[in-house]
C-alpha cells in the first residue's frame, strides 16, 4: 500500500473521502495510483485528518523512488539466538531491501542497539516512550512503512503478547498497528514450544494470516534436545527473498483486468425510519475486492451500507437499494469478471392498510394503523440480469447462503443464473455474518470443492487463484477456437 492509498485508508476509505470532499471516487482513485494529492486538494484532505494523530506530511510528501524499494522491518526478541539476527541484517543489507530494526528490551541483553547501529549504518529503535523518536519517527510510522515485519527470534513471550494483542513496549505496539505482512521465526526451549500455551497462540496467529518459519530440531544452547532451534539466518533470509518474489509475481498476476465486486447487504425503505435488509457485514466481498487489487486488477467495488473500513481499490460505489445497485452494475460495465458477494434485498415492501390503499412511505407510519399489511415487489436479480445481458463479463461469479439443501440449491442457481462458479454457504446457524471465517463449497459446472473453515481472506486470497486458473482456462479457449 503506498502513502496516499495508507492515508485514504485512514480517513475512512475511497468513498468516504469522496463524500466528503465532494468529488468523484474516480479521482481519489486517481491519487491512490499516482501516490499524489493535487496541491489544491491538500488543504482540505489535512482539514479531515485533524482529529488523527497522523504526521500528514509524511504522507504528502511521499517520493515513488523511495517508495518502491521493499521494506522490511526486523524486531530482534531476546533470546539465546538473537546474536545469529545479526547475520540477517548483514544479508539483507546487501540486497536492495530498505531495513529497520527494532531491538526488544531482552534482546539488548544480548546484542546491543550500537552493534546493529553500526552495522545496518542507520538508528536502531528500542524505545516505546523516546521523546527523540516520536519526533522523528514514531511507532506508528515504524508499524506503516515496512512491506514485511520479520520477528526473528520471537519468543514465547512476544508470540503470546501478540496473540492477546497486548502492547506495552515498542515491538509489540507495532506489530499490533500494523497492516504489513508478518513473519515469525520462533526460537525456544523445546518444551516451552510444545507447552499447549505455545501451541494454541501458535494456532491462533496462523488463522490471523500471521506466517512462521517454522524452528528446527536438534541440540539447544541450554542442552536440551528437541523443536526449537533457531534456523539458519540464511535460510530465514532465503524464505523472505522467496516471498517476495512470490509476491511479486502475484501483484502482477491480474494486471489489466476489471473486475466489479458486489458487497455488502441492500436496503429498502419501509419509511424515512424503517427499513428491510439483511444481516451481511460486507467482509467477504470486501476481502475479494482487496485481494483482487493487490494482485493488480483495476477493481471497482459496489457496496450496499456497511460498518467495517473501505478496501484499497481502484474504485468504491456506495449504494442503498437493489435498483441503485444494479444501475451501478450496469454502468461500470463492460468489465472482464463479475463477482456478486452482496446479499441483495429480493423484495421491496410496499405497506398498504388492510383494505389495500397504500400508504405514503415518505412519511413515518403510525401505530395506529392496526392492520398494517405489506405488499412485496420483488427486486431485479442483478447476478441473472447480467450474466444473462449482452455485456456479459467474460467470467461471472456468485454466491449462495443456504439453510439447507446447500448443494443442490447452489447448483440450481449456478445452473438457472447463467453463471460460471458459485461459492456456497451454510448460514444455518447464522454464524457466517459479521465473522472473520468462512466455510464454503465452490461449485462449477463440473465439480464441487469444499473448502474447510478459514479465514476471510484466506477464502480471497484462493478464489483469486481460482480466477486466475479460470482466466488462463478462458484464454486457452479463445487461442484454440
Ligand atoms: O437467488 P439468491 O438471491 O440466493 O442468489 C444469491 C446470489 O445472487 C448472490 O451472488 C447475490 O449477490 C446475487 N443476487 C443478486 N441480486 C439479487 C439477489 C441475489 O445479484 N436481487
Amino acid at each position: 500500500m503506498n502513502n496516499i492509498s495508507q492515508l485514504i485508508f485512514l480517513l475512512g476509505g475511497t468513498g468516504a473521502v469522496a463524500e466528503k470532499l465532494k468529488i468523484k471516487p474516480s479521482a481519489i482513485s486517481n491519487w491512490k495510483k499516482l501516490n499524489k494529492i493535487p496541491n489544491n486538494k491538500r488543504e482540505a484532505v489535512l482539514k479531515l485528518s485533524t482529529h488523527l494523530d497522523l504526521d500528514i506530511d509524511n504522507f504528502l510528501t511521499s517520493n515513488k523512488e523511495h517508495d518502491a524499494k521493499i521494506k522490511i522491518l526486523l524486531i530482534i526478541c531476546g533470546g539465546i539466538a538473537s546474536y545469529k539476527s545479526l547475520e540477517i541484517i548483514r544479508l539483507i543489507r546487501k540486497t536492495d531491501i530498505e531495513l529497520d530494526v527494532v531491538l526488544t528490551k531482552s534482546a539488548q541483553k544480548f546484542i546491543t542497539p550500537l552493534l546493529v547501529t553500526s552495522l545496518n549504518e542507520k538508528k536502531c529503535y528500542t524505545d516505546l516512550f523516546s521523546v527523540e523518536d516520536e519526533t522523528k519517527m514514531n511507532h506508528i510510522k515504524l508499524a506503516r512503512k515496512p512491506d514485511i515485519i520479520l520477528v526473528a527470534p520471537t519468543t514465547a513471550n512476544v508470540m503470546a503478547k501478540l496473540a492477546c494483542g497486548l502492547a506495552d513496549d515498542l515491538a509489540s505496539t507495532i506489530l499490533l498497528a500494523s497492516f504489513s505482512k508478518i513473519i515469525l521465526a520462533p526460537s525456544m526451549n523445546p518444551v516451552m514450544w510444545n507447552n499447549s500455551a505455545t501451541r494454541e497462540n501458535y494456532k491462533k496467529l496462523l488463522d490471523r494470516g500471521i506466517e512462521f518459519i517454522e524452528p528446527d530440531k536438534g541440540e539447544m544452547a541450554c542442552g536440551e534436545e528437541g523443536i526449537g532451534r533457531f534456523p539458519d539466518p540464511k535460510l530465514i533470509f532465503d524464505y523472505i527473498l522467496s516471498y517476495i518474489n512470490k509476491n511479486q509475481t502475484l501483484n502482477n498476476q491480474l494486471k489489466g483486468i476489471s473486475i466489479l465486486v458486489t458487497a455488502g447487504p441492500t436496503i429498502e425503505n419501509i419509511d424515512p425510519i424503517r427499513f428491510m435488509s439483511n444481516q451481511s457485514s460486507g467482509k467477504q466481498g470486501f476481502e475479494i475486492a482487496s485481494e483482487l487489487t493487490r494482485r493488480g486488477a483495476k477493481v471497482t467495488l459496489i457496496t450496499g451500507p456497511v460498518n467495517i473500513p473501505y478496501p484499497n481499490c481502484e474504485n468504491i460505489i456506495r449504494v442503498k437499494t437493489a435498483k441503485e445497485m444494479l444501475d451501478n452494475v450496469n454502468k461500470q460495465l463492460p468489465a472482464d469478471i463479475l463477482i456478486c458477494s452482496a446479499a441483495v434485498a429480493d423484495w421491496k415492501l410496499i405497506p398498504k392498510t388492510s383494505s389495500n390503499k397504500k400508504i405514503d412511505m415518505n412519511k413515518k407510519i403510525k401505530k395506529n394503523n392496526d392492520n398494517l399489511l405489506f405488499e412485496t415487489i420483488k427486486n431485479p436479480d442483478i447476478l441473472e440480469t447480467i450474466a444473462n445481458s449482452t455485456l456479459r463479463p467474460k467470467i461471472v461469479i456468485g454466491f449462495s447462503a443456504e439453510t439447507n439443501n446447500l448443494k443442490k440449491n447452489a447448483y440450481y442457481k449456478l445452473v438457472s443464473k447463467n453463471i460460471d462458479l458459485i461459492i456456497a454457504n451454510d448460514v444455518s446457524n447464522a454464524k457466517v455474518f459479521g465473522e472473520d471465517f468462512n466455510e464454503v463449497l465452490l461449485i462449477d459446472k463440473f465439480n464441487c470443492e469444499k473448502w474447510e473453515k478459514q479465514s476471510k481472506k484466506s477464502v480471497a486470497f484462493h478464489l483469486a487463484n481460482k480466477i486466475n486458473n479460470l482466466l488462463i482456462n478462458y484464454n486457452q479457449r479463445d487461442i484454440d477456437a
